[in-house]
């Protein structure tokens, strides 16, 4: 989306030479295509489907919201030092939001909006307060507060520079009000909320370390380590959120977290010893893997 002040030109001829030659080294740099039009989209006043008939080719000027050259820059990071396209525009589309993202949150990714989904599909008119542990961009605490105008969201991150972004997030969507955020570590900074939480959601740290060097590498050298890194087993946030939960929901209260495919018998397991837990169910993603864990307080 172009932004007000616009003071940057290219004619649409050379805008269309460049798209046409930056497609050719997204193939060969294994880069999807459609990365070339969201950066195009984001920095300038061209729309994909006239990137992709050519017909910006006819234009005298696009409009620009940056220098051309800071554009060429920007996908030259992306190519050779493989930062994340999110990253360099600064904002990543999620649910229906525009959000805004930096270096110090995890961009969030698709599959985490089923986290919303399956709250509303269990709570549709819910209340009183929810809880989003590890919230980083904010993007659980806004994607409740928006489906649940009755509750009120208390976010909770340890990185005072995810919160930054988090809180600039809620404000662009005016639900400041609505939403709470705490610096510190999982329970520790809402202790006052003990026993009258409706629910709990977290999409914490899960990867084991060893594994975190293995992703790739728009992953393992541009996002925060903080928000990936869930200790030698991937479970380290995940037994602390599964022992502290039950001091802090209402009977019947529900827990529900993202984790990583293969983990869901661990948490299952996890959430029986605790013994303060019933109707555990392992939620699968569109891709069919387990990556949910869900579960209601005794
Ligand atoms: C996987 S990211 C999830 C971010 C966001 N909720 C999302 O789904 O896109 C995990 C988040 O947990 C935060 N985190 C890591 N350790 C934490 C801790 N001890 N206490 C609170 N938050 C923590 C990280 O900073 C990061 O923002």
């Amino acid at each position: 989306m172009l932004k007000d002040n616009v003071n940057w030109q290219v004619t649409g001829i050379e805008l269309w030479a460049w798209y046409r030659f930056a497609v050719g080294e997204a193939d060969e740099a294994k880069i999807a295509r459609r990365e070339v039009d969201w950066l195009l989209q984001a920095v300038s006043d061209v729309d994909r489907l006239s990137l992709q008939l050519g017909d910006v080719s006819r234009r005298d000027q696009v409009f620009l919201d940056r220098p051309w050259l800071e554009i060429l820059d920007l996908w030259q990071r992306r190519l050779v030092q493989r930062q994340p396209l999110q990253y360099l525009v600064g904002s990543t589309p999620w649910r229906d939001f525009d959000l805004q993202v930096s270096g110090a949150v995890l961009i969030p990714r698709p599959e985490t909006e089923l986290l919303i989904d399956l709250a509303i599909d269990k709570f549709p008119n819910a209340s009183g307060n929810w809880l989003d542990l590890g919230t980083g961009s904010g993007a659980i605490a806004i994607g409740l507060a928006t489906a649940f105008p009755a509750a009120q969201i208390h976010a909770v991150d340890f990185s005072e520079e995810a919160l930054m972004v988090a809180r600039s997030n809620g404000s662009r969507h005016r639900l400041m009000n609505r939403i709470q955020f705490y610096q510190g570590s999982w329970w520790q900074p809402i202790d006052h909320l003990k026993g009258q939480c409706q629910a709990m959601i977290s999409n914490p740290p899960y990867i084991p370390t060893a594994t975190v060097l293995e992703l790739a590498p728009e992953v393992v050298n541009h996002e925060p380590h903080l928000a990936l890194d869930g200790g030698v087993d991937g479970l380290r946030d995940i037994r602390t959120l599964v022992n502290g939960a039950p001091d802090f929901l209402v009977s019947g209260g529900w827990w529900a977290i993202e984790m990583m495919a293969g983990q869901g018998n661990a948490v299952v397991g996890l959430l029986e010893k605790r013994g303060a837990y019933q109707n555990i169910q392992i939620v699968d993603d569109w891709a069919g893997f387990d990556r949910f864990v869900v579960a209601t307080r005794l």
